[in-house]
């Protein structure tokens, strides 16, 4: 047993320059690995990939637009030396454009289902055949409790988050053979800037409505994303691991 250890692998996770994504490349560090933060703003992965590396890890920053998919594989390949075979992927970045689905316009529709599904399979499709190639792997796909019991506001969003869950079972068959394993997390609601715009009511009003009565912190996350990344978990794949205080249950 190695404690969940992950030293020696080079991980990338997406949507690392804050909330969730921060989390968990923060924990991954903490256990040993080797981070690529990928996002959009290159500022903020550049003062965290500096942190990490004062701590002693290894970290690069490296700016990926998953709202371009097409140029994802382009950008995926001009990885720094000693950071381009991926072995642990986090498909961690994602977006929200709620809206009631009467005033959903196809632009609302289509900005989230980008990013959130085609984004994480423009980065897996990128990743994978690495992964494969080294009989070794492992992807994370962050999804959300919002893709298995739905939420009023959110049908975009609710379908790219359970279209993530169809995605990781489908993956997890096809490269198991490979030793590489696929698996989702599904948080509940996570105190970070995507949740920070709910009324101080409505916050109040969800945690009363969860078992657990707390909204999740991001190291709950992050402690998820860690287990499915190590080698503990080698025999967990198609899984969706819920976190969410048993707000879903
Ligand atoms: N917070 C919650 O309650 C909750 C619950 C369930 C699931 N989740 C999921 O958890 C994940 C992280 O959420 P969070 O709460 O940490 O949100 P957040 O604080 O808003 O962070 C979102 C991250 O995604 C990145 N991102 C957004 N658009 C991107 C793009 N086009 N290309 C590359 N990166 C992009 C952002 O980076 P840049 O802006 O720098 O690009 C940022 O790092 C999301 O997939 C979210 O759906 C969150």
């Amino acid at each position: 047993m190695s404690d969940f250890r992950l030293d020696g692998r080079t991980a990338l996770v997406t949507g690392a320059s804050q909330g969730i994504g921060e989390a968990i490349a923060r924990r991954f560090a903490a256990q040993g690995a080797r981070l690529v933060l990928a996002a959009r703003s290159e500022d903020k992965l550049e003062t965290l990939a500096e942190e990490l590396r004062s701590q002693g890890s290894d970290a690069v920053a490296h700016r990926l637009d998953l709202a371009d998919p097409e140029g994802v594989k382009s950008r995926l390949d001009e990885l720094p030396d000693g950071f381009s075979d991926i072995e642990v992927l986090v498909n961690n970045a994602g977006i929200t454009a709620d809206n009631l689905f009467v005033r959903m316009d196809l632009e609302q529709w289509e900005r989230v289902l980008k990013t959130n599904l085609t984004g994480a399979y423009a980065v897996t499709r990128a990743l994978a055949r690495g992964m494969m190639r080294r009989r070794w792997g492992r992807i994370i796909n962050v999804s959300s409790v919002v893709g298995l019991m739905g939420n009023a506001g959110q049908a975009n969003y609710a379908a790219a988050k359970a279209g993530l869950i169809g995605f990781s079972k489908a993956l997890a068959r096809e490269l198991a053979s490979r030793n590489v394993t696929v698996n989702a997390i599904a948080p509940g609601f996570v105190r970070t800037a995507m949740t920070e715009e709910l009324p101080e009511q409505s916050k109040k009003d969800l945690e009363a409505s969860i078992p657990l009565r707390r909204l999740g912190e991001v190291d709950d996350i992050a402690a998820g994303a860690v287990f499915l990344a190590s080698e503990e978990a080698a025999y967990i794949t198609g899984h969706v691991l819920n976190i969410s205080g048993g707000l879903y249950i």
